[in-house]
């Protein structure tokens, strides 16, 4: 196969990738520029990946003043790899546009402002960069691949990007150098796999001195606070030795808001890489836990959406939230499964199975809770006498949670793929969404041999599935919808609206908590049915409206 020479960006448009002479000469301009930056006081920031978080992280450090003159005090160079999947990222930052898609219009602004107006920030995918950093940020990806659906033990840490990205960074920056590692890792990989890899690549080039490593993870939330999540927030670090413990806590406070969210410091490194790992397993907890309450309240006619409501006006337990459809996002499916795999594979122990029972059961738990819409829609159109096999079944919300586009691992994704294994004609609506790659592109997304449409059979067509903006448009004919993500657009549907725009009465199938009791009834008392994730009550409803129709029929 002849190699790509081109790296298409997600609207279409094509970049050529950098020649040895184009390195040459990009290596020459950063140069002058940053020794025009060092004349004027700024120190010199390599951000290492330009993804979700790596790209808006650079332009939080590009905007930072210094607290007393207001002058910018850093020069950021965000630095991605020249690859066909991703080097489009850099033309892209370096005319001040956003590689990332987000609802924050701040994320936008920022970046342009950055680039443009500030010229604080400037994108490569040259790592030669990084010779010449006085501190790197490493931002790329580590991925944990699950091999079966609902079986998270028999999944491993794809730590390649990591690993490679360290190894360049040791062999070329500056021996006095802080590198940040803001990855989720496993815990124990910076201290463990990071910082020896950075040793021996230092060892090699002669330098005597220790690297200076640290960490602190990101708790960045997609959705209109994207910068605010990153910047105002509270924040965990560690160093290595002292003085990256030093250096690491100087540096954050200088680029985040820690006036208003006080810093932790962490005596080391797999302390702070734990803490992530441990409060996202929490979440994750909480959620798979109420997934047997969902279960139980379905079939003993117990609305879970009100239990949640009521136990959450205790103040030790508002923090409670109802279980959708799935868990999703990039973080919380597969942090449990980095720790439970460094316990093993970084730590040396064998007995991860007698310690770890509820994280990766927590987290098979909800990787396969959205399976159960399935059933409930197959269950909801048999009752109105219709086949689940050719249905043509409407999915509203594509992402992983309310009033964001961010599809990854995302419990819809798992929806449409059981319903179109069972045989539905599958349609999609997303006010947020314009592209599901995880469908549209299935045999590269998330990458090559990681799509979920391997565990299950007759996917081929969803590719051609693109998903819809005009409701109307896409309910027109359609035999059932699923509320899948409580939307806003969503959240106050007309039952009779619905109904008209679908043209005929339809099975509707609330994965959220959506629907109101009067719309549940309204929906009812059309001749509709209704079915929903821990909604038992639903039942009830439904006999009191048929014994309404049956009076009125009597007194008529
Ligand atoms: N996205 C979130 O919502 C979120 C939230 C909290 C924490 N995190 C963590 O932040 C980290 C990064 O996540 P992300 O969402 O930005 O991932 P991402 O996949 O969007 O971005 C990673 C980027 O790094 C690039 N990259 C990989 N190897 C490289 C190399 N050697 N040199 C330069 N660039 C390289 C990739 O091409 C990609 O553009 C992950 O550990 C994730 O767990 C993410």
């Amino acid at each position: 196969m002849a190699e790509q020479s081109h790296s298409v960006s997600p609207s279409g448009e094509r970049f050529p990738l950098p020649g040895e002479g184009d390195r040459r000469a990009e290596m020459a301009h950063l140069e002058e520029l940053v020794r025009a930056a060092r004349d004027d006081g700024k120190e010199i920031v390599v951000v290492m990946g330009m993804g979700f978080v790596g790209a808006v992280m650079a332009a939080i450090i590009a905007d930072t003043v210094d607290k007393e003159t207001g002058k910018p005090s850093k020069f950021v160079i965000g630095c991605q790899r020249p690859s066909v999947r991703s080097y489009w990222k850099i033309p892209l930052l370096n005319r001040g546009q956003s590689p990332v898609k987000a609802e924050d219009p701040e994320v936008d602004a920022m970046i342009d402002r950055c680039v443009n107006q500030k010229k604080t920030f400037i994108a490569t995918s040259n790592d030669d960069c990084l010779g010449l950093a006085d501190c790197v940020v490493v931002d790329v990806q580590c991925d944990f691949t699950k091999q079966a659906l609902g079986d998270m033990r028999t999944g491993e840490a794809d730590m390649h990007a990591l690993e490679a990205t360290m190894r360049t960074i040791g062999e070329k920056v500056k021996p006095d150098c802080l590198v940040l590692i803001e990855t989720t890792v496993a815990p124990g990989t910076t201290e463990f796999v990071a910082w020896p890899i950075m040793k021996k690549a230092f060892a090699a080039r002669g330098i005597e001195s220790q690297p200076l490593l640290a960490h602190s993870f990101e708790r960045v939330m997609p959705g209109r606070a994207y910068v605010a999540s990153i910047r105002d927030f509270w924040r965990v670090c560690a160093g290595c030795n002292a003085e990256a413990r030093r250096r690491v806590e100087k540096f954050l406070h200088e680029v985040l808001n820690t006036t208003d969210f006080p810093l932790t410091v962490m005596d080391r490194p797999i302390e702070s890489e734990t803490t992530k790992i441990v409060e996202n397993s929490y979440r994750a907890t909480i959620l798979a836990f109420l997934n047997e309450w969902s279960l139980f309240s379905e079939r003993n006619g117990v609305d879970l959406t009100k239990v949640v409501k009521a136990i959450r006006m205790r103040p030790t337990h508002n923090n409670m939230i109802f279980p959708g459809p799935g868990i999703g996002g990039y973080c919380l499916p597969k942090d449990a499964g980095l720790g439970y795999w460094a316990y093993k594979h970084i730590l040396g122990f064998e007995d991860g199975d007698q310690v770890f029972k509820i994280s990766p059961l927590a987290v098979d738990i909800n990787d396969t809770r959205a399976l159960h819409v399935a059933e409930l829609t197959r269950d909801a159109l048999r009752n109105m006498g219709r086949s689940i096999a050719g249905a043509d079944v409407v999915l509203c919300g594509a992402s992983y949670r309310q009033d964001v586009g961010d599809t990854r691992y995302s419990g819809s994704e798992m929806v449409v793929r059981k319903l179109a294994e069972m045989g539905a004609e599958m349609r999609v609506h997303d006010p947020y969404v314009d592209h599901w790659y995880e469908l549209e592109l299935q045999d590269e997304y998330p990458s090559p041999g990681h799509s979920w449409s391997r565990f299950f059979r007759n996917q081929e067509h969803l590719e051609e599935i693109r998903v819809q903006k005009d409701l109307a448009a896409v309910l027109r004919g359609a035999e059932a919808v699923i509320l899948a993500v409580p939307h806003q657009e969503y959240l106050e549907l007309d039952p009779e609206q619905v109904v008209q725009w679908a043209g005929k009465t339809l099975a509707v199938i609330d994965c959220f908590g959506i629907l109101s009791d009067d719309a549940i009834r309204h929906y009812l008392e059309l001749g509709c049915e209704v079915k929903a994730l821990g909604r038992g009550h639903i039942k009830r409803i439904k006999e009191q409206v048929r014994a309404d129709t049956e009076s009125l029929r009597q007194n008529a």
